[in-house]
């Protein structure tokens, strides 16, 4: 049995379908992207990943077991919008994702002093000891989503779910963020689910690429049919020609014009 196994879910709000038949199996270890155009859902399924909901129909499981029985501790989440806290240090925003898995949320006396050192380490290992008794708004941006990623791995999670997560740096950070990122992966068995709207990040970080899209398309009722995974790339190799996916999804080029209400015309 595969590690993550996710078998025909189907995710719909208020009678509008978002996601169809998706069925994925994904090893222990490997580093999924996941594309497609804006609203189709990706975020949904990571939600989905996370246990934060649960599908209407369809099961998910991580190492055999339903995914909603091990909430959080097991995963970790970045998303573009960094969940670091304003008002607490470096440090302390270690120390607070740490006492957030903690039956109370808070941590006490010689715990606290533990995983003062655990957040210490961590902030070693990527790179913010030297700003530990810094606020956030004090970091450049890149900064921020190291700490934000920090956090992230603070339960050393066995899955790691980034929601676009470099959307908002600059080229230049952006890359130091995937050699972080690469280094990470190749010291841990994190298996990774990246959503990107980046194919050349996507391709560059990820084993697979997958591309969510609605396969089914009724002009009469746009909200009809959910998005499925309609294309899977061997990613491997870091980088295979990705040319035929820009041209059918105009919305993943770099600088699009804003997307049209359909991207994709029905195959
Ligand atoms: N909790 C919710 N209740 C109702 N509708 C929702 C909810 N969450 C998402 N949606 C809708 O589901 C659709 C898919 O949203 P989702 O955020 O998963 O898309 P996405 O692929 O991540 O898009 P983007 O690339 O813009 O981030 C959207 O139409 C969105 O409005
Ligand atoms: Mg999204």
């Amino acid at each position: 049995m595969s590690f993550i196994q996710v078998r025909d879910v189907w995710q719909a709000y208020g009678g509008r379908s978002i996601i169809e038949r998706v069925t994925l199996d994904v090893s222990e270890g490997e580093f999924v992207s996941i594309v497609g155009a804006s609203g189709c859902g990706k975020s949904t399924f990571l939600r989905l990943l996370l246990a934060d909901e649960r599908p209407v129909r369809g099961t998910i499981t991580v190492d055999g077991g339903d995914v909603a029985v091990e909430p959080g501790r097991e995963r970790g989440v970045v998303f573009q919008r960094y969940s670091v806290f304003p008002h607490l240090t470096v440090r302390e925003n270690i120390v607070a994702a740490e006492g957030f898995n903690t039956a109370s949320g808070w941590l006490f006396g010689a715990a606290k002093r533990t995983s003062r050192e655990r957040a210490d380490a961590i902030l070693a290992r990527i790179g913010l000891n030297h700003v530990a008794e810094q606020y956030p708004a004090s970091l450049s941006g890149g900064m921020q989503q190291r700490l934000a990623i920090g956090q992230a791995l603070t339960a050393k999670p066995r899955v790691l779910l980034l929601d676009e997560p470099f959307g908002a740096l600059d080229p230049g950070t952006r890359v130091q963020m995937h050699d972080f990122l690469t280094e990470l992966r190749a010291e841990t068995k994190m298996t990774v689910f990246m959503v990107s709207h980046d194919l050349e990040e996507a391709f560059k970080l990820g084993d697979r690429v997958l591309v969510f899209d609605k396969p089914r398309w009724d002009p009469q009722d746009p909200g009809l049919y959910g998005a499925t995974i309609t294309y899977e790339f061997d990613a491997r190799d870091g980088g295979m020609p990705y040319q035929h996916i820009l041209d059918r999804y105009p919305s993943l080029k770099p600088q699009a014009e804003p997307a049209p209400e359909r991207l994709l015309e029905p195959a």
